[in-house]
């Protein structure tokens, strides 16, 4: 990722944990899962760390309630979030926050592009998904932000292919990809969410290397 220049020169960030916006205007693309298993990644490395539910659809939540008819309980938390409670965080620096946004456009995907210090655009590795996420990848322009390209087949020519179309474009992304498995899937309402095999421990490995100016603490 060649964000990292960005991070850096916010220098008047005081938080000391990052928030991280999870937008595509695309649906189905793996935000959802991103913000969930980021979030269990930020638990497992000994950090506080909250997922803000911002999609009317309230998947997060609804995995929330799945793990607790099972008796079992997320290392993080999670909360309806919409546009205003957004603008007005609490907690902020204290934990790692991510936030799950809806498809389409809506005022919370605009709230949590503007209170994020990053924000991440999962994008199903495919050249027409590419595509569709070009509108997105174009409001985020002056912010950091980075493409993690998601449901990634093994052995396939596209993850080259869409590589080398960010490349051209000039668009950042994480160098890990996430592979599309049905371990991915079959976490949708588990509470474990770091099983080595998704690809989100490099994913959060990167994503905290990159932030590492917000994390560390000010001299
Ligand atoms: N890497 C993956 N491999 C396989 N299935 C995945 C993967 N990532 C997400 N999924 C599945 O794809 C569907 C859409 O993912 P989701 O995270 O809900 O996307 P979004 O929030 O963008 O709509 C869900 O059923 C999810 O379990
Ligand atoms: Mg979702």
């Amino acid at each position: 990722m060649y964000t990292y220049e960005h991070v850096q020169e916010d220098a008047s960030r005081e938080n000391l944990m990052p928030v991280v916006a999870v937008v595509n205007t695309k649906g189905g693309v793996g935000k959802t899962t991103t913000a969930m298993l980021l979030a269990a990644q930020a638990a497992a490395s000994g950090h506080d760390a909250c997922v803000l539910d911002g999609d009317p659809q309230a998947t997060a939540t609804k995995w929330v309630y799945a793990v607790e008819e099972a008796g079992e309980v997320l290392p993080f938390t999670v909360q309806v979030a919409n546009a205003g409670s957004i603008a007005h965080l609490s907690m902020v620096g204290e934990r790692w926050v991510f936030i799950d946004t809806p498809p389409g456009s809506s005022s919370t995907i605009d709230a949590a592009i503007n209170r994020a210090d990053f924000t991440i655009i999962p994008t199903a590795a495919a050249t027409a998904d590419m595509w569709q996420t070009m509108p997105t990848i174009s409001v985020l322009q002056g912010r950091p932000f980075a493409v993690l390209l998601t449901m990634a087949r093994a052995n396939t020519v596209l993850v080259r292919e869409v590589r080398q179309l960010l490349t051209e474009q000039a668009v950042s992304s994480f160098d890990a990809v996430v592979p599309l498995r049905e371990v991915v899937k079959n976490l949708v309402g588990a509470a474990d969410l770091t099983s080595p095999d998704t690809g989100y421990a490099q994913v959060f490995a990167e994503l905290d290397a990159a932030l590492a100016p917000a994390t560390s603490p000010k001299e």
